[in-house]
């Protein structure tokens, strides 16, 4: 059991969520601060009633440093998780304003509030749209970086951001490049809750299985893949969320930042996801194929060596698992979390 206090920024949302579940089995004692700007305040109940006890949360923006500095030095936190951050790339082309205020000028102000509070072990979300799309793929650490959008160069700038500073400080940190997290708790209490269309491939499925949209658009059956349609990385939430308490062991050994990647190392097609959602939801799923989306790479899988070596971590779920996980999380939530707005 550990007595080390984390506290995690975005912690009401899809993945920060799931990750608050792994480190409260491992006995950590847990401080969540998110804006809600992307999730609900009905996520702490559902926190609560996984782990059994309070989760202290904080509704605050990252961009409110003093605040943050202050709850990190009266919660006497040992380690920060930052998962905070916007997400959708579309979103982030027409309003870059918003995505580098948001996550670059957010994450500057989470590094300022601690080292105010002399907090200097981070884990940061990083994401594999870090790397240039059309290098090869397994992609490795040392695979060339070239985000094409806003949002993967906020990303690319924050993990640059992160380096200068445990280049020069007591900072330690490690920055971890997720791949495409799918699936939910077992329990069907916590899981991704898009606010309106969904941009990602399972929830949208999902979202056709359960009869809210009609059809999934496959964007594109012509690229140079064994069945023409896009290859990624899967991976289960729950095993994401496993490998940043690994990370968090992790840190020990960092003397100041380092890029790790968190993937299966197997690549799916957008066909194979689909086959695998029909056997999880029982039904076939109408799609039509339609143009390629703009920006995407045909294949994008991760070599998971560093992690195993790095963090004693591997994936271990199946994307058929996720598909059931998902499918769960879908039907006993079918409008997602409850209002607690009004
Ligand atoms: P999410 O939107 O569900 O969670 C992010 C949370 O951050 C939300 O609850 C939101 O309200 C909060 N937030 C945003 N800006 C904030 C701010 N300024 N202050 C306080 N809270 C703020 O997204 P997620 O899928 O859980 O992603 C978590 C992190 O992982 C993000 O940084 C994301 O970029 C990164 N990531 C996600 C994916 C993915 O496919 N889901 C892939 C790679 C990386
Ligand atoms: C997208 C983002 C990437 C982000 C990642 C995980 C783009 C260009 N890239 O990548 O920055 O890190 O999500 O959040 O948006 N697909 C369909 N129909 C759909 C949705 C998706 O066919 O309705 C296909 C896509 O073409 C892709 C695959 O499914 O081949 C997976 O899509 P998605 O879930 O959006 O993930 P990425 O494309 O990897």
């Amino acid at each position: 059991m550990h007595t080390q206090t984390v506290a995690l920024t975005g912690a009401t949302g899809y993945i920060a969520s799931h990750v608050v579940v792994a480190l409260a089995e491992q006995g950590y004692n847990l401080v969540g601060f998110d804006n809600l700007s992307n999730s609900s305040a009905a996520v702490v109940e559902r926190l609560e009633q996984l782990i059994d006890g309070p989760f202290a949360f904080h509704k605050v923006d990252i961009r409110d440093t003093a605040t943050i500095a202050e709850a990190l030095q009266q919660h006497q936190v040992d380690a920060v998780i930052h998962l905070a951050g916007l997400k959708a790339v579309g979103e982030s082309v027409d309003d870059p304003l918003r995505y580098y205020d948001n996550n670059v000028a957010g994450s500057l102000s989470l590094l300022t509030a601690m080292r105010d509070a002399c907090v200097n072990q981070l884990v940061f979300s990083s994401s594999a749209t870090v790397y240039d799309p059309d290098q090869p793929s397994p992609l490795t650490e040392t695979s060339q970086l070239g985000p094409i959008n806003p949002y993967g160069r906020t990303k690319y700038v924050v993990e640059r951001l992160i380096d200068d500073v445990a280049a020069t400080s007591d900072l330690r940190a490690i920055n971890l490049r997720y791949f495409n997290p799918v699936g939910a708790h077992p329990s069907g209490l916590i899981g991704e809750d898009p606010v309106g269309t969904p941009n990602n491939l399972m929830p949208f499925i999902m979202q056709v299985a359960s009869g809210q949209r009609d059809e999934l658009s496959i964007f594109g059956n012509d690229y140079d893949t064994p069945d023409g349609t896009c290859i990624r990385d899967y991976i289960h939430v729950t095993d994401l969320a496993n490998g940043h308490v690994a990370a968090l062991n992790a840190l020990a050994t960092v003397t100041t930042s380092e890029a790790i990647n968190l993937g299966t190392g197997t690549g799916t097609s957008v066909l194979d996801v689909l086959r695998a959602a029909e056997q999880a939801v029982d039904r076939p799923i109408p799609t039509r194929v339609v143009e390629r989306r703009a920006g995407d790479g045909a294949v994008s899988f991760a070599d998971p060596a560093l992690a195993a070596d790095r963090l004693n971590w591997q994936a271990d779920l199946t994307v058929a698992q996720a598909c059931v996980d998902h499918w769960r999380w879908q039907r006993q939530n079918p409008t997602g979390y409850p209002d607690l707005s009004g």
